[in-house]
C-alpha cells in the first residue's frame, strides 16, 4: 500500500454542479417507484473521481456484495437484508452531528452527496472470517468533521443507525437480535485518518438498502461490524462511547476491533479468511488474514505502545 497522497482533482471537478444531475436522479430514484403498492428503491449512478487507494486483488462480484450481508435490522440471515429491505426509504435523510463540536448541525442528503466523492476499492474483513474487496464510493469522514469544528475536549466519536420498526422487520419482530439503535464508535484520530470514509455508494452507484443506504461508515483495517449502516447521528464525546457488539459480548468483540490474525475470536481462529465469490470447484478461496487487514503501513502508528492483545 503506497503512502497516502491527496488525490489531484481539478477545482472545476469538485463543484456541487458536477453532482447536480446525479443527485437529482438519485433523489428521484431512491425515493422509490410505486409498483403495485410497494415502494422499490433503485440505484442511481454516481461519478466519483478515482483515489490513490488501490488493491491489486480482484473485486468481489457486485451480486455477492449486495446479496451476502449483515444488517440485523432486516434479519440475521445473510440473505435477509437483500430480501427484507426493499420497503426501507433512504430519502429524505438527515444526519445530525452534535456533542463536543463548535458548530452542531444537521446535514441533508443533498449536502452529503455534494462532498467530493472518490472511488475507494477496499479489502473488507468480517469478524466471521469471510472477506470481500468492495469498490466503495464516498468521502473522508474528516471532511465532515472539519465542517462542525470538533472541540479540544472531543476524544471519541459515536455513531447511531436509524430506528424504524415499520420499515425494518428485525426491529419489530418477536425476536429482537440486538438492542437498538445499532451503535458504533471510534477514537477521534481513527475517525480522522484518511482511510476512514463515509460511503454513499458502491460499484459506481448509490448504496443498495442492504449495504446501508443512504450513508454508512467504512473503516477498512477493522472488522466489518465497525462499519455502521444507515447513520442518522454522529456525536463527538470525551469518553469511549458504547458500541453494540462490544456491549452484547465484550469478551468476543472489543472497542478497537482491529483486524488481527494473531488474536483469535474465543470460538474460532482469525488467522485465515474465506474470500466470498472466489474459488469454486478446484480453486481455494482461503487466504491468510493480514494484520490491520493489509493496511498496517498506514495505520499501525495509531496504536504505537498499545498492547493489541488486551486492546482487541
Ligand atoms: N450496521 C447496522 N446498523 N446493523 C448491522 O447489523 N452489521 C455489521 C456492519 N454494519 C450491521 C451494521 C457487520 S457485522 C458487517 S460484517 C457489515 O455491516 C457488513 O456490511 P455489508 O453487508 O455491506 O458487507
Amino acid at each position: 500500500m503506497p503512502a497516502y497522497r491527496p488525490p489531484r482533482i481539478a477545482a472545476s471537478e469538485i463543484t456541487p454542479e458536477r453532482f447536480f444531475l446525479d443527485r437529482r436522479s438519485f433523489l428521484a430514484a431512491a425515493g422509490g417507484l410505486v409498483l403495485g403498492g410497494a415502494s422499490v428503491a433503485h440505484a442511481a449512478a454516481l461519478k466519483p473521481s478515482t483515489s490513490p487507494y488501490k488493491v491489486d486483488e480482484t473485486l468481489t462480484p457486485e451480486k455477492d456484495v449486495t446479496s451476502y450481508n449483515n444488517f440485523y435490522e432486516f434479519g440475521t440471515g445473510k440473505g435477509d437484508p437483500a430480501a427484507n429491505s426493499q420497503a426501507f426509504k433512504p430519502t429524505p435523510w438527515t444526519v445530525k452531528v452534535d456533542g463536543l463540536v463548535g458548530k452542531p448541525r444537521e446535514f441533508g442528503l443533498e449536502e452529503l452527496l455534494a462532498f467530493p466523492l472518490e472511488e475507494r476499492p477496499y479489502r473488507m474483513r468480517c469478524v466471521e472470517a469471510w472477506s470481500m474487496v468492495i469498490p466503495w464510493v464516498g468521502f473522508p469522514l474528516a471532511s465532515l468533521l472539519d465542517k462542525v469544528e470538533p472541540l479540544g475536549s472531543a476524544k471519541y466519536i459515536a455513531f447511531e443507525t436509524v430506528v424504524r420498526p415499520e420499515e425494518m422487520p428485525g426491529q419489530s419482530g418477536y425476536f429482537q437480535p440486538l438492542p437498538w439503535p445499532y451503535r458504533e464508535g471510534l477514537r477521534l484520530d481513527e475517525a480522522r485518518h484518511p482511510l476512514t470514509i463515509l460511503a454513499v455508494g458502491l460499484y459506481g452507484k448509490t448504496l443498495p438498502n442492504q449495504n446501508g443506504a443512504p450513508i454508512r461508515l467504512v473503516v477498512p483495517w477493522k472488522y466489518g461490524f465497525k462499519g455502521i449502516k444507515s447513520i442518522v447521528r454522529i456525536s463527538l464525546t470525551e469518553t469511549a462511547p458504547p458500541c453494540t457488539w462490544n456491549l452484547a459480548a465484550p469478551d468476543e468483540y472489543g472497542f478497537y476491533a482491529n483486524v488481527n490474525p494473531a488474536v483469535d475470536h474465543p470460538r474460532w481462529s482469525q488467522a485465515t479468511e474465506n474470500r466470498i465469490g472466489e474459488g469454486g470447484f478446484f480453486g481455494s478461496n482461503r487466504r491468510d488474514t493480514l494484520p490491520f487487514n493489509g493496511y498496517a503501513d498506514d495505520v499501525a502508528g495509531l496504536y504505537a505502545g498499545m498492547d493489541l492483545r488486551v486492546n482487541f
